[in-house]
């Protein structure tokens, strides 16, 4: 009796930890994406970031069109700003379009 709900408790921690060990192994894209590169103001976009707080793939990979982060009029509505308003992240230009950086900066 005892043995037996041994053995399935060890079978649902097994089979708990192979799930977790097969999410691990998800392709999770690049950790930092700049987005628009060689434009005039390109945008950096921290994925790593955005997949360990509580968005989860879905957030934009179903709901929004990830390959349109990179044209600033979807950027600057429900690509990028939308959701940071609703939840609380900065929208301060210097978020996504960090300041280039000057060659004589604190000379
Ligand atoms: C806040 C939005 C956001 C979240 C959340 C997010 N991603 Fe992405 N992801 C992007 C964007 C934007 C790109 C770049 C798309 C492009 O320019 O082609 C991307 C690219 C990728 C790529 C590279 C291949 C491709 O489709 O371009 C993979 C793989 C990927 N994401 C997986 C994931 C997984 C897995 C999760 C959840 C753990 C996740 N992403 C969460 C926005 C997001
Ligand atoms: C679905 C929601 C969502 C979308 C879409 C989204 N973000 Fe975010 N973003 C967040 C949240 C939430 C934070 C705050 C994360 C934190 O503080 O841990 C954040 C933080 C950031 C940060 C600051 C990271 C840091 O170092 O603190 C940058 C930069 C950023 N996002 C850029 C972008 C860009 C660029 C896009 C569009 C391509 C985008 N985000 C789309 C939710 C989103
Ligand atoms: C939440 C992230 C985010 C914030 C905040 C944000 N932007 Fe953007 N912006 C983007 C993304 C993503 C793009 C599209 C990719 C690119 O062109 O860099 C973009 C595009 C642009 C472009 C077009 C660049 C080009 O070469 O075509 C301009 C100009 C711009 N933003 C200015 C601003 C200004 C000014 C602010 C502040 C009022 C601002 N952005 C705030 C994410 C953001």
């Amino acid at each position: 009796m005892k043995k037996s709900v041994l053995c399935a408790a060890a079978f649902t921690l097994l089979f708990g930890f192979t799930v977790a060990g097969g999410a691990m192994a998800e392709d999770k894209g690049p950790a930092e994406i700049t987005l628009n590169a060689d434009g005039k103001k390109p945008a950096v976009f921290p994925h790593a970031k955005h997949q360990s707080g509580s968005l989860t793939c879905d957030d934009c990979h179903k709901a929004l069109d990830v390959k349109q982060m990179s044209n600033k009029d979807y950027a600057h509505k429900e690509g990028c700003k939308s959701c940071h308003k609703e939840k609380g992240a900065s929208t301060s230009c210097s978020t996504c379009h960090p300041r280039k950086k000057r060659a004589i900066e604190g000379c």
